[in-house]
C-alpha cells in the first residue's frame, strides 16, 4: 500500500480516536452495517454513485473507502478499462476492504492506499469522480476534505458525499434519537464494540446540516450543488461538479435532480434541497 507523505492534518487527536476505533470494529462493520440500517445502506450507495456519473473507462475515487464498498461499486461502473482508487487511513478497514476485492477478481481494477482524506496523495485533476460515504462525520475539517476531493477531480467532473443527516420531520427525529442513542448502541455493544456505537450518534447530533455542506461545496469552488434528502432526511446526498470542462449526463441519470424525476421515483418521499438551498 502506498503512504501519504503530505503533512499531517489538523486535530491529530480525534484522527487518531477514530482510526483507532474503526480499526477495532473492522471484522464486524459490513455485517453492523447492514443490521443497522435493515440493509437502506445498499440503495443508499446506489443512489450517490449515481450522481457520480461514470463511464467505463474513468478513473474514480473512493475517499475514505474503508471496506470498499463505494470502490466495488465504482468498479463495476467504470468497467475492465477504468480504475478505482480508494483511500482511507485505517488500514484494518482497507485489508477487509481488500479481500472483497479480491473476492470478485477485482485487483486489477481497485487499488486501496492508506492516505488521509485531508491530505489526499493524488495528483490535482487525477480522477473523473470523487465520492466520499459515512466520512466526513469522522474527518476533522470537512472543508478541508471537499477542497481536497475537489482538487483531485478533473474539470467537469463530480464530488459526491453520501452521509447519515437528521430527519427533517419532528416525530420522525425524536424516533430517530431513540433509535440511535438507545437501541444502536446495545445492539451494536452485543455485536462489537460499544463505545464506536455510542459515538456514532454523538458524531451525528453535532454535525453539520445538509444546507452547510452545500455551502461547503460551493466554498469549495464545486458548482451546480445539489442536496437529496433520502429515507425521510435519514441520510442526504450532496454532488456538486468542478468547474470547467465537460461532463454530459449520463443516460442512466442525469446530474440535476428533477422533482418527479429518476431520484424521486425511485424513493417516494425524498426532497431534493436544491430549491432550498438555492443551488445553481
Ligand atoms: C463509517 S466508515 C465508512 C467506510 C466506507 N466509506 C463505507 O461507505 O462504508 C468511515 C471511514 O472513514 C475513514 N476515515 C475517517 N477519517 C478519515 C481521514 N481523515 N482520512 C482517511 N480516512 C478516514 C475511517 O477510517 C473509516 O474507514
Amino acid at each position: 500500500m502506498l503512504r501519504n507523505t503530505h503533512e499531517a492534518p489538523p486535530d491529530a487527536g480525534k484522527a487518531r480516536y477514530v482510526r483507532a476505533m474503526f480499526g477495532a470494529i473492522a471484522g464486524r462493520y459490513d455485517l453492523l452495517n447492514t443490521l443497522l440500517s435493515f440493509s437502506a445502506h445498499k440503495w443508499w450507495r446506489r443512489v450517490a454513485l449515481r450522481r457520480c456519473a461514470l463511464r467505463p473507462g474513468m478513473t474514480a475515487l473512493d475517499v475514505g473507502a474503508g471496506t470498499a464498498d463505494m470502490a466495488l461499486g465504482m468498479a463495476a461502473r467504470v468497467g475492465p478499462e477504468g480504475q478505482v482508487l480508494g483511500v482511507d487511513f485505517c488500514e484494518p478497514m482497507l485489508r477487509v476492504g481488500a479481500r472483497k476485492v479480491a473476492a470478485r477478481g477485482l485487483d486489477g481494477r481497485v487499488r486501496l492506499l492508506a492516505g488521509d482524506a485531508q491530505a489526499l496523495p493524488l495528483a490535482d485533476g487525477s480522477v473523473d469522480a470523487a465520492v466520499t460515504a459515512f466520512v466526513l462525520r469522522n474527518v476533522t475539517d470537512v472543508p478541508r476534505t471537499f477542497r481536497e476531493m475537489a482538487r483531485v477531480t478533473r474539470p467537469g467532473g463530480m464530488v459526491v458525499s453520501l452521509e447519515l443527516s437528521r430527519p427533517a420531520s419532528p416525530l420522525l427525529r425524536r424516533l430517530y434519537y431513540l433509535y440511535f442513542y438507545r437501541v444502536l448502541p446495545r445492539i451494536g455493544g452485543m455485536l462489537s464494540r460499544k463505545d464506536a456505537y455510542t459515538y456514532l450518534p454523538n458524531s451525528l447530533t453535532d454535525f453539520h446540516s445538509p444546507e452547510e455542506l452545500a455551502e461547503m461545496m460551493r466554498a469549495a469552488g464545486l458548482e451546480e450543488v445539489r442536496a437529496l434528502r433520502l429515507t425521510g432526511g435519514i441520510v442526504a446526498v450532496h454532488a456538486g461538479r468542478v468547474p470547467g470542462g465537460s461532463l454530459p449526463p449520463t443516460a442512466e441519470e442525469p446530474h440535476g435532480i428533477e422533482p418527479g424525476g429518476a431520484a424521486a421515483r425511485e424513493g417516494a418521499g425524498d426532497d431534493d434541497l436544491r430549491g432550498a438551498l438555492g443551488g445553481a
